[in-house]
């Protein structure tokens, strides 16, 4: 059989361990596995896939990124793009593996949906793909997040300052919320739990009264900027050249300057921004990507299509891709309610 692996959507850590788990699975059992390049693109014009082979998914576990390239690449613009698609997997091979996030789950969804025989992975560095408690790349994140909260706490005690930490997260807020929380954040706000200016002003006064002259206060790049009192900045898009994209609307900068101005305080900002999604997996990302990527590898020799493997109560198990191509997950009360306890 002919199975083909595509890396859609924004790179995450732990890509390549899934890749080398499904490779290896693959070619141990006598599989021919055609890496596809860069994501959905490497569907559309000219095929442009590969053999993959033993040597290639050697020492990859460890690396960054992903060793087929991606890109965030819209089929519906202009149209057609789905259906060229559609084409090229009945041209080229008999099974499609698609690690993505939601946007690329749709597309596979939609594959499924017309008998393509497509199964997914899990893969957002935001974690909200529905189904699933857990995607690639974000316990990666988090950990950096968290490592970079350490860091800043010291030089924020040091000068009294509040620093305003953005990290990504584009509808919800599962890394800051986790990263926050893993990494002692004084306040974290998120798109689920809109605060106003003056809920932030008045918990850092609060704390400033209480003698913690420092604070660091955790922001979603998502957040709905209007309830600060700032403006949107119409469509928003991380396709291609030219868009507007999640992290120029500085939701960081603006709050730590609403926060200098309302509040008096010394401020600084640090915007995590690509720092979270570059270098090696974590131990959980690589384990994890490897469950997945091993169990995808198995729904497609076994001919369950339309299917992707999540994880729930800590098992991997198959779900419809439907189930997973709709909406984002989000972070629920329990977990908000959890971070502020230590704020
Ligand atoms: O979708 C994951 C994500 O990391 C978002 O949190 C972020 O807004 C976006 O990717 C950035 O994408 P790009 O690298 O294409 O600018």
């Amino acid at each position: 059989m002919r199975i083909g692996v595509l890396t859609a959507g924004g790179d995450a850590p732990g890509l390549n361990a899934a890749i080398r788990a499904i490779g290896e699975m693959a070619l141990r059992d006598g599989h021919e596995v055609i890496g596809i390049a860069n994501g959905w693109a490497g569907l559309v014009g000219d095929f442009d896939g590969s053999p993959l082979t033993a040597k290639d998914l050697r020492g990859v576990i460890g690396q960054g990124g992903t060793l087929l390239g991606t890109a965030r690449f819209n089929l519906d613009k202009p149209a057609g793009g789905r259906e060229c698609v559609l084409a090229a997997i009945g041209d080229h091979v008999d099974a499609l593996v698609a690690i993505g996030g939601d946007g690329t789950q749709r597309i596979s969804s939609w594959l499924a949906e017309r008998n393509a025989p497509v199964v997914g992975v899990p893969k957002t560095l935001d974690n909200d793909l529905p189904g699933t408690n857990y995607c690639i790349g974000f316990d990666t994140a988090i950990s950096i997040v968290a490592e970079s909260l350490d860091r800043l706490h010291t030089t924020a005690a040091s000068h009294h300052r509040v620093i305003v930490v953005e990290t990504m997260g584009r509808s919800t807020g599962w890394v800051a919320a986790l990263g926050g929380l893993a990494g002692g954040a004084d306040m974290i706000v998120i798109p689920e739990f809109p605060v106003t200016m003056d809920e932030i002003v008045e918990h850092i006064n609060r704390r400033r009264s209480a003698g913690l002259v420092y604070s660091i206060v955790v922001v979603a790049e998502g957040i709905n900027l209007t309830i600060l009192g700032g403006a949107e900045m119409g469509d928003l898009s991380n396709e291609g050249v030219g868009g507007v994209r999640h992290a120029t609307r500085g939701v960081g900068h603006f709050l730590a300057a609403k926060i200098e101005e309302q509040g008096g305080f010394e401020v600084r900002t640090t915007v995590l921004g690509h720092l979270q999604r570059g270098g090696s997996p974590t131990a959980h990302d690589r384990i994890f990507a490897t469950r997945v990527g091993a169990a995808a590898y198995e729904a497609v020799v076994a001919g369950k299509f339309g299917m992707i493997p999540v994880v729930r109560d800590d098992n991997v198990v198959l779900v419809p891709l439907s189930t997973v191509a709709v909406g984002q997950r989000k972070v629920p009360r329990e977990i908000y309610d959890l971070c502020a306890v230590f704020f």
